[in-house]
């Protein structure tokens, strides 16, 4: 039946439906609401962390997080600091191909989609207090420590263990305090590293292709719940600022050492890595925010 609002205009006709048959539309219409992804504006979100590189805001369903990459580079446990104009946009590509190409070869990771130039849907996770550093060739810390001259092929990889502590600067770890202080089960450890050998396996080839060396990388774990299961995903971000990567011909550093070491040229090197890599095409600009208000 359709009859006319009478203090509306005869134009705006208003549908009346027999009461149950209103409530099932009501109903109805709730359920679209519900199923509909919540778009929230950038100002107006619930940030729920934020570290040196990156930002997690809240997703758009539950179990969901926004992970977005700032242009900040920080080194010695944020003792250097720097905004880099465009490094966000960078990590953001890189990491998403990286990760992208990871789930689809069965590594599982916590990355769903890219959303924009600065941010992609993630799984939420519960990170696990660990930084694991896997190498292929002595340089930073373990050429430091060792004395091994940087370059050095070691005689297979080693994978070591960081406590995540910015306040006790993120000091290596062993499996036996790991384990008594609760951070991994034995279990989780097997876990993590069988992943860390899989990642390690599939970024060398995938460098290698592109003519660079991966000297070593750093990755995140997280345990992410699937009703009462269970299990262990990559996590974080896998990008020059977490890899040392050499040119093989030339062993130009390509990766986060050259703001480390004050080389320079961080911006060009990440675009050419995510150029080898096919990520952007010859002639894409590298990122950059655009013009810049100066107060
Ligand atoms: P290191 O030689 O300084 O111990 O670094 C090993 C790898 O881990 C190297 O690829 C850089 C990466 N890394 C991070 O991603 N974050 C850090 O805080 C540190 C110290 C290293
Ligand atoms: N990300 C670390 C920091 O700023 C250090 C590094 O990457 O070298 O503390």
């Amino acid at each position: 039946m359709v009859c006319v609002n009478e203090r509306a205009t005869k134009f705006q006709p208003t549908l009346r439906l027999p009461q149950p048959e209103a409530r099932l539309w009501k109903e109805r219409r709730l359920a679209m609401d519900i199923l509909k992804p919540r778009v929230v504006p950038m100002n107006r979100r619930r940030r729920i962390y934020e570290g040196k590189a990156k930002v997690l805001y809240e997703g758009p369903e539950p179990g969901t997080l926004i992970q977005h990459f700032k242009d900040d580079a920080t080194a010695f446990n944020a003792q250097k600091h720097e905004v880099i104009d465009g490094k966000g946009v960078l990590n953001n590509r890189i990491s998403e191909f990286m990760f992208q190409n990871l789930n689809d070869i069965g590594v599982p990771t916590h990355f769903i989609r890219r959303l924009n130039m600065r941010e992609q849907l993630i799984r939420e996770v519960e990170i696990i207090p660990l930084e694991v550093v896997v190498r292929n060739i002595a340089a930073g810390s373990l050429s430091k420590k060792l004395g091994i001259e940087e370059g050095t092929q070691l005689p297979r990889s080693i994978i070591e263990f960081y406590y995540k502590n910015d306040a006790l600067g993120d000091p290596m770890v062993s499996e036996e305090h790991i384990t008594a202080f609760g951070w991994a089960t034995p279990q989780e450890i097997d876990d993590i590293m069988a992943l860390a050998i899989r990642v390690n396996d599939f970024l060398s080839g995938l460098f290698l292709g592109a003519g660079i060396r991966l000297v070593d990388f750093k990755i995140e774990c997280g345990r992410l719940w699937e009703g009462e299961m269970m299990r262990i995903v990559i996590a974080d971000e896998i990008s020059p600022d977490s890899c040392r990567l050499w040119d093989i011909k030339t062993k130009d550093k390509m990766d986060k050492d050259r703001f480390r070491m004050d080389l320079g040229g961080l911006i060009e090197a990440y675009t050419e890595v995510a150029r080898r890599l096919g990520i952007i095409v010859e002639g894409e600009r590298p990122a950059s925010n655009g013009p810049r208000l100066v107060q």
